[in-house]
Order: structure tokens, then C-alpha cells, then sequence
């Protein structure tokens, strides 16, 4: 059973005097929200009848954006960790009218009895603390102040497929249900899927301290990574930030220059478009050159799911994106230096946003990669040719010493 939702009114008693939601006003609102999915479940007194008191140990909040009088906040909770005797919970508060986030919180909640002992969290936990349930195999991971929705499979070595923009971890279901013997990691990016989107704080900084935060989390120390275009990007920042924690690389449609200014221009064309017409407005942009020819022509219902993924993006995500994306690095000068870590660079034969000439010289520059071609691809290969991308990845992955 999922926790009920709270919906609470910011009144002015509790704003500052620049009219925002004071932060301390704010953090007695996660409290009654604690306070009323208890009152609406089995009951305030649920824990003292069991002997148990519980004490906040550790908040830690993140005020993503303010919140006003007459504004009502819709609070929702989740469980993202039971231990022995203490368990975490994190809160989220959305404005209700628009469902823009406005704050989460974190709290490490610890059980004692009446001598102020630590003691087990009762086996009997309301399970109105059950955590909210994801489409498929989603699970939800709390990582840098944002909740990631991640599909993890299969034990082995680990693979970060890393998708684009603004796409979510479906593009990747092929090799995910097929890649045997690996631990594949799929999430969805901040801001992208079902992912967290918080207006402000994106950068390709923080996409990779979030997904290197999320392998810790998941107890992975080495991974391969496997970055389709924004996502190559991000993959170029893990690898500036910890190259010792990537063993391979696979580069899938990108480019590792950074934007020239025409493409700079577009970008803010593009953010203007979307705070106009919302992810609609850019998932018809871009649709008409993110498929190659043949897929486009054998499999209209593939145009159609593209567009929905695309048009389902909350528009914080897509101009958080565009934002990162026009201010990243140069990382051409990074590809020479990536000694010891072998590479293939794919690429469709029908990608017109990243061609496979920026893919050659991408495997020029690199001391140890090789090309791959999907024949009849557009932008998307794991999409649009998932027998053949998933193949040719496995190949790849054969070729790596396993990890000792
Ligand atoms: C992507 O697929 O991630 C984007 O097309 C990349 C970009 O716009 O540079």
C-alpha cells in the first residue's frame, strides 16, 4: 500500500519577510505531514503502543524552490532504508497546481524505548511506510538530494547505460532484458522519466555526481560505461571526475566537442520553446530527425513511443538539460589520455544529429577504440536496431578481461 499524500496550505504566518515559505516553517510542514499519514493510518499513538518512541537523528533538507501563502503543497514519503533499529524516510512537497517540486528531505529516524535505548524497528512498520511502487522493475534510490528511478538486473560485473536527451532508461530495455552475466544499471536522469526534476541544480557535474553517488549506493566500485549522446557527455565528466571507477567505454552517438555558438543559439531557442509550448513542443522539433529513414518507414508505431517519451518530460528536466548541455566542457582533449580503458565508439549510419564522421574521428583520438556501425540507425540504435546494438555490445563486453 502506498502512504497517502498530504495536502498542506502555506499560510503568511509562516513566510519571511520576503514572502517565501520560512525554511523553518518548512520543515514543521514535513513534520505534520509525518504526523497526519500516521493520523490517517493506524494511528498517532501506532508506535507508543508498541513501547517504541522515535527520534529524528539526522534532516537533511533541500529547498529546491520557495513556496508561498495560499500555495498547497502536496507532500508524499517513501522508505528508502530499513536497518536494525533506526530507518530513513524521505519526504517530497510539490506545489499542488503544477506538481513543480519544491522541497525534499531526508530523515534518519531512529526507534528507542524508555530509557532512551536504541531498539528494533517493530516487525509490524505501518505499511503505510511501504515503498511507493514503480512501473516494471524501477526502483527508487535516493542520491544527491534527488530520488532516481533506476531498473537494475542481472548479478556480474556492472554495466551504466546512460541515455539522452530528453529520453529516460527505456531506451535501453533491449540490451538491459538481454546482456546475461552483467548487472545492467539503467537509470532515469534527473529531471527525465520518473525521476525527480528539480527546477534549479543541473549541470553535467551533477548528473555524474549523482550517478557516481548511485553506484555507491548499489555497491558497485568498477563499471562500464555505455553514454547515448548527452549521455556520452556525462560519461566524459565521470571519467574527468573517476576514471579509476570505469573499466570500458561505449560511446553511442555523441560527440565530445562542446557546443559551438550556433548550437548555443539553438539551445536558447530551444529553452524558449519549451517554457512556450512545454516537452510537446520539443518532442515535435525533434522527432523528425531522430530516426533514420528505414525506421521511420518499417515501424511508425517506434515514432510514436519516441514522442510520447519525449512529451512526457517535465519541462524542468528539459531546460535543466539544454542548460547543461550548452555549458558543457571541450572533452575532445580528454579522449588521448584515456589510456588502459578500452572503447567502442557506435554510431547509426542514418544519425543526422551526430554523424559518423564525428564518430570516426572520435575513435581516432582515442588510444584504445574501435567503430562499430549500425547499419539502418538513426539517433537511437538500441531502439531502432535492438538485435543488432545489443549484439554488437555484447562482442564488445567479451572482449574485457573479467574483473579479478
Ligand atoms: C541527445 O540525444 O542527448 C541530444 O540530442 C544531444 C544534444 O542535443 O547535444
Amino acid at each position: 500500500m502506498a502512504s497517502p499524500e498530504i495536502d498542506l496550505t502555506v499560510y503568511p504566518d509562516e513566510c519571511d519577510a520576503y514572502g517565501h515559505l520560512n525554511q523553518a516553517s518548512f520543515l514543521a510542514m514535513f513534520e505534520r505531514a509525518r504526523w497526519e499519514v500516521l493520523a490517517r493510518g493506524p494511528g498517532m499513538d501506532f508506535y507508543s503502543r508498541q513501547g517504541v518512541s522515535l527520534v529524528v537523528r539526522k534532516s537533511v533538507v533541500e529547498y529546491h524552490a520557495p513556496g508561498f501563502p495560499g500555495d498547497v503543497l502536496r507532500f508524499s514519503q517513501l522508505l528508502v532504508h530499513l536497518g536494525r533499529t533506526s530507518f530513513t524516510l524521505r519526504q517530497t512537497a510539490r506545489r499542488l497546481r503544477d506538481d513543480a517540486l519544491r522541497a525534499t528531505a531526508e530523515l534518519v529516524i531512529v526507534c528507542i524505548n524508555q530509557q532512551g535505548a536504541p531498539v528494533p524497528v517493530p516487525e509490524s512498520l505501518p505499511p503505510v511506510m511501504a515503498e511507493l511502487p514503480l512501473p516494471g522493475n524501477l526502483r527508487r534510490v535516493a542520491v544527491n538530494g534527488v530520488n532516481l528511478a533506476v531498473d537494475v538486473r542481472g548479478q556480474g560485473p556492472a554495466i551504466l547505460f546512460i541515455h539522452g536527451y530528453p529520453f529516460n532508461h527505456t531506451i535501453w530495455e533491449h540490451p538491459v532484458a538481454n546482456l546475461e552475466g552483467w548487472m545492467r544499471i539503467a537509470p532515469d536522469l534527473r529531471g527525465m522519466g520518473q525521476s525527480d526534476a528539480p527546477d534549479l541544480g543541473y549541470s553535467m557535474s551533477t548528473y555524474a555526481e549523482d550517478l557516481l553517488a548511485l553506484l555507491t549506493t548499489l555497491g558497485v566500485d568498477r563499471v562500464v560505461l555505455c553514454g547515448l549522446s548527452m549521455g556520452g557527455y556525462i560519461a566524459f565528466e565521470i571519467l574527468r571526475r573517476a576514471r579509476e571507477r570505469v573499466r570500458a567505454l561505449v560511446l553511442m552517438d555523441t560527440v565530445a566537442e562542446a557546443d559551438t555558438p550556433e548550437v548555443r543559439k539553438a539551445r536558447d531557442g530551444a529553452a524558449a520553446q519549451a517554457r512556450e509550448g512545454g516537452a510537446e513542443a520539443i518532442a515535435n522539433s525533434m522527432l523528425p530527425r531522430l530516426l533514420s529513414e528505414r525506421s521511420r518507414g518499417e515501424k511508425p508505431q517506434l515514432s510514436d513511443r519516441v514522442y510520447r517519451m519525449m512529451a512526457a518530460t517535465p519541462v524542468a528536466g528539459i531546460l535543466g538539460a539544454i542548460g547543461a548541455m550548452r555549458e558543457r566542457p571541450d572533452s575532445f582533449p580528454l579522449l588521448p589520455t584515456l589510456t588502459g580503458i578500452p572503447a567502442v565508439v557506435m554510431v547509426g549510419d542514418d544519425d543526422e544529429i551526430t554523424p559518423v564522421d564525428r564518430a570516426q574521428a572520435m575513435v581516432e583520438a582515442l588510444p584504445n577504440g574501435s567503430l562499430s556501425i549500425v547499419a539502418g540507425s538513426g539517433h537511437i540504435p538500441a531502439m531502432e536496431r535492438p538485435e543488432i546494438t545489443t549484439a554488437l555490445l555484447s562482442r564488445f563486453l567479451s572482449t574485457l578481461p573479467r574483473p579479478g
